[in-house]
């Protein structure tokens, strides 16, 4: 790594440090857990790593597998929808893992854990139906969960499932699905939809947990209608952002953090962090320069008003110093913008993840799990 970069990265941290983090240790970033953690990921396009590469017949909106997506540091596309590397490959980088295998990777190896999030992916499949919908992610863990079984035994999987951490990022889709289809919804209406995706996020939750899972590290719904493509797309100016999904969403994650709270005195063994990513983000958009960044308004690769539409598909304009940019494309961070919501999310304060941050969640010793019925995936249509 260049002098300069360290610098500028220590520059950034120390910076970051004093504003927010109490206890941050520069060490801890080669740190690793004491013992094997897998992980397995679900939802959208902030975790996919490439599984909607494989899926035949799809949108070219839904994948990132052409230039210029990836050009910074894997030098080619790899299905990621950014620059560089997620959220989730700086989490594997912290606690000693490669990066997580797309589930639809010809020929992976589970032991490190799964990635099955797809681009477009929402709790509800209407949200785009092409993609691998939520519910669908989770039968694929159950497929997983068997061959497990036939490769490692009963015992060792059963083990296996209930160190890991599962990680979940989904909801910014559902809630473009709804302001785009129901513009005219009352404020009834809305709460509905809120309290369905909740209920049946929550739903999710706990079926992944009579699977074997325990530790669950989930972001919480993203500043949707204050990203570069929903303010282009509805041509808003200024400081203007959506505030009809701001509103549901900030309704989500509220409901969503009290029900998640709920099932950690009813569910055994149950152990959870919630990152504050709507936020974090939203601070990020509002103060870039905070952050190192010189624009959050506009996107680095795209086209149109914020240059936030169709990265990768011409006519578009891909920034020279992405490293300036908080923004890759219209929905999407850069690498460096990843880069500091990871470090955030694993060694932030309560008011970033809490009840633990990610750090602390990795660390926690898992109860031993005793699965007294072969649980069921619910069959569905
Ligand atoms: C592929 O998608 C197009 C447009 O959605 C559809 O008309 C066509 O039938 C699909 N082909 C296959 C093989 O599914
Ligand atoms: C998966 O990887 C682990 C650790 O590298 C190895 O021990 C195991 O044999 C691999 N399993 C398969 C089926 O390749
Ligand atoms: C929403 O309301 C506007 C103005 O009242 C109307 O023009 C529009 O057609 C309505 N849209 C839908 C989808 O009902
Ligand atoms: C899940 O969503 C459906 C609507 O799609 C709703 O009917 C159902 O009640 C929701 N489930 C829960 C537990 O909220």
């Amino acid at each position: 790594m260049a002098a300069s970069k360290l610098t500028f990265n220590f520059l950034l941290l120390s910076f970051l440090a004093s504003l927010l983090i109490p206890e941050i240790s520069l060490c801890d970033h080669s740190r690793q857990p004491k013992r094997h953690v897998a992980m397995f990921l679900f939802g959208d396009s902030i975790f996919d790593a490439g599984n909607n590469n494989y899926i035949n017949n799809i949108s070219v909106f839904y994948r990132a597998n052409y230039w210029p997506y990836g050009e910074t540091f894997f030098h080619f596309p790899t299905g990621r929808f950014t620059n560089g590397r997620l959220i989730v490959d700086f989490i594997a980088t912290k606690i000693g893992l490669p990066f997580v295998p797309p589930y639809l990777q010809p020929g992976i190896n589970f032991t490190n854990g799964v990635n099955f999030a797809s681009a477009g992916a929402g709790v509800f499949p209407l949200a785009n139906p092409e993609v691998i919908s939520l519910r669908m992610q989770l039968s694929n863990f159950k497929n997983v969960a068997i061959s497990m079984e036939e490769q490692i035994g009963d015992k060792e999987a059963k083990k296996l499932r209930s160190q890991a951490v599962y990680a979940t990022c989904v909801g910014a889709n559902d809630y473009t699905y709804f302001v785009d289809n129901y513009p005219n919804a009352t404020q009834l209406e809305q709460d509905e939809f809120v309290n369905n995706m909740v209920g049946n996020l929550t739903d999710f939750v706990k079926e992944l947990y009579n699977l074997g899972a325990r530790k669950f590290a989930i972001l919480n719904v993203g500043p949707r209608g204050c990203q570069p493509a929903a303010r282009q797309s509805e041509d808003l100016r200024g400081d203007e952002c959506d505030e009809v999904s701001l509103e549901m969403i900030k309704k989500h994650n509220s409901a969503a953090s009290k029900a998640i709270k709920e099932l950690e005195s009813k569910l055994s063994g149950f152990k959870y962090s919630i990152a504050d990513f709507y936020t974090i983000l939203l601070d990020m958009i509002k103060h870039p320069k905070d952050y190192g960044f010189k624009e959050s308004r506009y996107s680095c690769c795209g086209h149109g008003m914020y240059n936030a539409a169709h990265c990768g598909i011409e006519p578009y304009t891909l920034c020279k110093n992405p490293r300036e940019y908080l923004f890759f494309d219209g929905w999407h961070p850069t690498e460096p913008g990843y880069r500091i919501l990871a470090d955030l999310f694993w060694n932030g304060k309560p008011s970033i993840a809490a009840p633990y941050n990610f750090r602390q969640l990795f660390d926690l010793e898992s109860t031993p799990i005793i699965l007294s019925e072969e649980y069921e995936v619910p069959h569905y249509e």
